[in-house]
């Protein structure tokens, strides 16, 4: 009843906004498309298992409509399993061996043909009043080579797992009435060589506008200061799909963080003939603009409105920031005329728990993270990103290299390098696109540079404004090194940077990736047969700096912009130095989770702008009594002392980028570091010797968060002793439950060989029917033909005869047979029959009962649940009877198939061990709003418990689901 009241209030509600559309009240709508999809994997071979798609006589690429399999509208999807976007399977799977070691030995991938392969189906509304609209449908990022139908139109196919793309479907839909989009996602081939996730793991959007609109990322805005003026030039494309040439007028307004008018302008008469475009410019100046920066990353918003005889049929929104950059090949990088030395990290798509598939407010959480180390830049290493965590960078003020995937000149390279630059060029936070990274092939030879030339000349035909980088692994005086606009240096180890800018001293250049330093979270001795790495910064082997030796190289020469740090977040995949059974990389300054390594507090230290001491490792040295424990202190003061148990371990003065060193006898007790500036006590830390773990403690980002289905808090869990010390070395099995509007999504730990799963899902199986067969009655039948073990062997198998009207006059009444299998398990499953119509009317029984009694066709299909004590293991039987479907005419299709038995296994309960002391728990809204609470168990110390507030508000408009 109460979902029944909901879908009321949701179905008057759209219906409003769809009566308002009549009105052209609004004339544009941007509809979140994520939730209530359809899922089930496919097969990259075997037909059947790919659900017999491309096998029609007729399919897709004879004739349009003609989508087959999992892609014909009328599908039975009803067995496949229910979830919302952002979806990674790959982030699902086990681990294995045999698996890739770049995507970190998740089970996906050449070896894995059956879930390398998925399959996504979503029902949704179109109201007829959308009739005349432009109506498409965009995905920002499908990992890889997807093909998309929509009601069994085929859209097309889109190789890349990184780039976004839309296809128009105003033409194929079924206006006042259900739509289906089907997708089929190989994800059998690797782009990177680093963890790619698997599926429709970004957002997908429903766009409606006029046909007289302003193209997708059709704005294009750039800025100019003079003195305390700021101009901005936008240039719109207008498109017009429509039938019959417009008139109309463009207006730009632009306005500030809070929505007030500070620009103003309209564009008069333009005529547009049907399916052109037009940009459309004007300049508009602000006086006393605030500018974009990192410290105040301040956004103004342009409002693009289109005007037909006096009624608007479009209005475009773009978020757009006021600042000027430029780079100078002997001082750096300038913003706002400002010099800012760039701390940059490089970072892959993926989080602990839930893979690729981030939902925006972890964006936030990781680029804030980021930020707190004092980090100012982000290289999206080594594909474009998804919009919103340029979106997040643009709010929360982090440059960012914007990176192609594939260097390259075919038509289909220059054209992922040009929508990833359309639609990124009105982020501020972007400062430099990347052609590409150590494309080893060509980066050294006539080749590569030839490639650089004419990336770098399109590119700039795109966008002027931003600069061009590539990250470049050697070789000076050839290949790249010489025609880059800005060149990368990926390593310095064996480079001499100096003779290259003396030999060429307009070169701009910087560092793409440096300080590569491989440390485990929270681990203090090196130990190859755990595959951990002490955390005290080091460098991975002699062909790399340490991340200190890096940062000192790039600190001293201001002709180098800065440097990004490889990696920001340690990451799935890439488990240098180790193989199987090490499944991500050591290379963070954060672990996968986002929980800070001590390299983290070098950073902070160096990058960012408060006093800091850090001590490490813990005090818990229980056995090494006597013996000698390196002691590090990160910091930033003049001097630091170090105390033992309140004895002086000695005052040393701190080198400017460096850290201090003391070899201290460990006896347990209290380490204290305490840090002096200009001879003042202006910091300090100190480490305990801890007792036992006695509680748990969780404690979360944020208490309180949207109910809008998509809000995020990142929950810690932490064991403590009985002195409420953090316990550094537990390393507790916990359990978690939730109750109220929320849901995990995905567990961590930031161990980097951990095979524990990172989600806890229900399993589903089906049992197909098989053998069936069928036998015409006369209709006074005794029953005994529905029998389990009714003895059938000399009946027909079905439909062995047309079913035309001849047959219907024959057959009044007819059985059908057939049977499934069911494991051994499968008194552990909830069990549906989903029934598809076999008869004009039939009665439908499994095992000799009866479950469904004199049915009309139903095309939705009927739904059995089976009870279990009906149910057997092996083989069971289930017979119906009908009066048999026929056709009208000779092409018409009937039904042929009875549907299927759905098994569900329920999903285990969410755990995760500690690692080194802490774990990481992603609690997601689930749109209702109330309180959630986050209970944690483990066994022998008190269950830990966490209440998460949800508020209403944020929700964004979304697709009306069918179901
Ligand atoms: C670089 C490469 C990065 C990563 C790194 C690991 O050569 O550009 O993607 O693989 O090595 O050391």
């Amino acid at each position: 009843m109460r979902r029944f009241l909901l879908l009321l209030v949701f179905v008057i509600i759209a219906d409003y906004s769809f009566s308002q559309n009549a009105d052209q009240t609004i004339p544009r709508e941007h509809l979140l498309m994520d939730f209530g999809w359809r899922f089930a994997f496919g097969h990259p071979y075997d037909t059947r298992q790919d659900f017999n798609n491309g096998t029609g006589y007729f399919s897709y690429f004879a004739k349009t409509g003609y989508g087959d399999g999992a892609a014909a509208p009328g599908f039975d999807d009803r067995a496949w399993r229910k979830l919302n976007l952002p979806h990674d399977w790959a982030v699902e799977q086990g681990f294995s061996p045999k698996a890739s070691l770049s995507h970190g030995f998740k089970a996906i991938g050449r070896n894995f043909p059956e879930a390398s392969v998925g399959w996504y189906r979503k029902t949704f509304k179109i109201p007829a009043s959308d009739t005349g609209r432009h109506i498409s449908i965009a995905f920002d990022g499908v990992f890889r080579n997807s093909i998309v139908w929509v009601n069994g139109h085929y859209l097309g196919t889109e190789p890349s797992g990184y780039n976004g793309f839309e296809y128009d479907i105003s033409e194929y839909l079924n206006y006042g009435g259900d739509n289906v989009i089907a997708v089929r996602v190989d994800a059998t081939m690797e782009e990177g060589w680093f963890y790619e996730g698997a599926g429709i793991y970004r957002h997908v959007w429903l766009n409606k506008t006029d046909p007289l609109h302003v193209a997708t990322n059709g704005t294009f805005i750039t800025t100019k200061l003079e003195n305390k003026t700021a101009s901005i030039n936008v240039s719109a494309t207008i498109e017009n799909g429509g039938r019959e040439t417009q008139s109309f007028k463009v207006l730009q307004t632009i306005v500030d963080a809070d929505g007030k008018i500070v620009a103003n302008d309209a564009i008069k008469n333009i005529t547009l003939k049907p399916f052109t475009t037009q940009d459309v410019k004007d300049v508009l100046s602000i006086d006393g603009a605030k500018l974009w920066s990192i410290e105040m990353p301040y956004l103004h918003k342009l409002i693009t409105t289109i005007e037909e005889n006096g009624k608007i049929v479009d209005r475009y929104e773009t978020k757009f920031g006021i600042r000027t950059i430029r780079f100078d090949a002997n001082e750096g990088f300038f913003l706002n005329g400002k010099h800012v030395e760039i701390k940059g990290t490089n970072n892959h798509q993926d989080h602990a728990g839930v893979g690729t598939a981030m939902p925006d407010a972890l964006q936030d959480f990781r680029i804030s993270t980021l930020k707190s180390l004092g980090s100012n830049a982000y290289r999206c290493s080594h594909n474009p990103p998804t919009p919103e965590l340029l979106e997040a960078c643009d709010r929360l003020g982090m440059l960012v290299i914007d990176e192609n995937r594939l260097m390259g000149v075919s038509t289909v390279e220059l054209n992922d390098l040009k929508r990833l630059i359309i639609r990124d060029r009105n982020h501020p936070c972007v400062i430099s696109w990347s052609i590409g990274n150590e494309e080893w092939n060509i980066e050294n030879n006539i080749t590569g540079a030839r490639i650089a030339t004419t990336m770098q000349a399109y590119a700039r035909s795109i966008d002027s404004i931003r600069y061009i980088t590539a990250a470049f692994s050697g070789g000076v005086g050839s290949g790249l090194s010489n025609v880059m606009e800005v060149l990368g240096y990926n390593y310095i180890a064996h480079k001499n940077t100096d003779e290259h800018h003396k030999q060429y001293p307009n070169q701009l250049s910087w560092g793409t990736e440096e300080g590569s330093t491989v440390t485990t979270r929270g681990v203090y001795t090196d130990d190859n047969n755990k595959h951990q790495l002490a955390a005290y910064d080091r460098k991975q082997n002699n062909d790399f700096l340490s991340l200190e030796d890096g940062w000192k190289y790039y600190a001293k020469r201001p002709y180098l912009a800065g440097m990004y740090i490889w990696t920001g977040f340690d990451y799935r995949g890439e488990p240098t130095p180790y193989g199987w059974p090490s499944v991500e990389s050591y290379f963070g300054m954060v672990d996968a989770c986002g929980f800070l390594k001590d390299d983290a507090w070098y950073l902070k230290a160096w990058w960012a702008d408060k006093p800091v001491v850090h001590l490490l490792p813990h005090w818990n040295w229980k056995g090494k009594e006597g013996q000698d424990i390196k002691v590090w202190v990160h910091s930033n003061c003049d001097e630091v002392e170090l105390f033992l148990n309140k004895k002086s371990q000695g005052k040393k003065a701190m080198e400017q980028n460096g850290h201090l060193e003391w070899l201290v006898k460990y006896q347990l007790g209290t380490l204290e570091a305490i840090g002096y500036k200009n001879g003042h006590k202006i910091a300090m830390d100190v480490v305990k010797t801890t007792n036992e773990p006695v509680s748990i403690d969780l404690s979360a980002n944020k208490s309180s968060i949207y109910a809008d289905n998509e809000d995020l808090a990142m929950v810690t869990v932490q064991v403590n002793d009985k002195n409420g010390l953090h316990v550094p070395t537990a390393d507790n099995d916990v359990v978690f439950s939730i109750k109220g509007p929320g849901r995990i999504i995905g567990v961590g730990n930031g161990d980097n060989t951990s095979l524990e799963p990172d989600r806890f899902l229900e399993r589903i199986s089906v049992a197909h029917i098989t053998g069936l067969k069928e036998k015409i009655i006369d209709g006074t039948n005794n029953g005994a033909e529905f029998v389990a073990d009714y003895d059938d062997s000399n009946w027909d198998k079905a439909f062995k005869d047309e079913r035309d009207e001849q047959f219907g006059q024959k057959a009044k009444s007819i059985i059908y047979r057939g049977s499934f299998d069911l494991p051994a398990d499968k008194d552990s499953a909830a069990i549906t029959f989903f029934f598809n119509s076999l008869g004009k009317t039939q009665s439908v029984y499994v095992n000799g009962k009866e479950v469904g009694h004199n049915l009309s066709a139903n095309q939705k299909g009927d739904e059995f649940k089976l009870d279990l004590s009906l149910l057997h293991v092996g083989k069971n039987t289930i017979a119906i009877e009908a009066v048999p479907l026929t056709k009208k005419h000779s092409w018409d299709n009937i039904n042929m198939d009875p549907g299927l038995v759905q098994l569900v296994y329920s999903a285990a309960p969410w755990k995760r061990k500690l690692f080194n002391g802490l774990a990481q728990v992603i609690v997601q809204s689930t749109g209702e709003p109330g309180e959630i609470t986050l209970t944690a168990m483990s066994s022998g110390v008190k269950k830990g418990e966490l209440k998460i507030n949800t508020k209403e508000g944020n929700k964004r408009a979304a697709v009306l689901s069918s179901e």
